[in-house]
């Protein structure tokens, strides 16, 4: 059984015509907090080899708290780490609450100390076609640059989403105790436009 699976594995990669044999990547070590920069993927030759890993250090701000628990897969925004919203509120026809329980009843344009309430521009909720609890890599790639999913956005305008964008913003900037999204803002929009100008490849889902 055991031969058998290794025959089919050895089969599978040396048979398909489609992609080259994988590059042999190494990559410099990020701190827990921090990413790799654009300069640390010039080593990988093969652009679209290039540009699905920078696409996994993209993924890394993407899957984090900071980020993920405003682009929940349901009603409900999450806080902390993926625990849903205390005190209990939905989101609502357009994203931003229900009438009398708006997030912007509770959520101002900025961080609140003495409340711990965050705070940034139009606080609201992504819709649900850009939810990404639950999603692989490979289906947020997929869904974050397909216009129809990602509100219409150019692959040039979602550069400018990740390098600008206040709610993205805020996501380096939390407030309270809450842990920061990894790298610089800056550097995760450098990530972006060059995963963009490599051709915006997105990894293959891992069987
Ligand atoms: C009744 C007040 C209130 C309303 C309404 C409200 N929130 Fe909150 N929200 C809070 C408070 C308070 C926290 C902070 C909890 C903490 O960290 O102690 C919070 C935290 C969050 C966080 C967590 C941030 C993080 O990463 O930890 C998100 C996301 C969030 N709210 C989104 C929303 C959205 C979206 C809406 C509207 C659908 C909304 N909230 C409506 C009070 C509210
Ligand atoms: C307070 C809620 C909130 C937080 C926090 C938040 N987002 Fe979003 N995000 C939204 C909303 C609302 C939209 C849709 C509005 C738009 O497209 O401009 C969106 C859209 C996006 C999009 C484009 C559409 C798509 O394909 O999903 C990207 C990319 C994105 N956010 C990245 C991030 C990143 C990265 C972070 C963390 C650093 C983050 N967001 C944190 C609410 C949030």
């Amino acid at each position: 059984m055991r031969m058998r699976m290794l025959l089919l594995l050895t089969l599978a990669s040396c048979g398909g015509k489609q992609s080259p044999p994988p590059e042999k990547i190494e990559l410099r070590r990020a701190g827990p907090n921090e990413l790799l920069g654009v300069a640390d993927f010039n080593s990988i030759g093969d652009r679209a080899t290039r540009s699905r890993a920078l696409f996994g250090v993209i993924a890394r701000v993407l899957v984090h708290p900071r980020c993920i628990n405003c682009h929940p897969n349901g009603d409900v925004p999450h806080q902390r780490v993926m625990e849903p919203h205390d005190p209990p509120v939905v989101r609502g026809p357009a994203d931003n609450g229900v009438v009398g329980m708006e997030c912007t009843s509770c959520h101002q344009d900025r961080n609140q100390v003495l409340t711990r309430v965050p705070g940034a521009p139009k606080w609201h909720l992504a819709p649900i076609e850009m939810a990404w609890v639950g999603k692989s890599v490979s289906y947020i790639c997929n869904q974050i640059k397909d216009p129809k999913r990602n509100g219409g956005k150019t692959l040039a305008q979602l550069v400018e989403h990740n390098g600008h964008d206040e709610l993205v913003a805020w996501g380096w900037a939390p407030g309270a105790d809450r842990e920061p999204a990894p790298g610089t803002q800056a550097q995760f929009g450098a990530l972006t436009a060059a995963w963009v100008d490599t051709g915006a490849e997105c990894p293959e889902e891992s069987r």
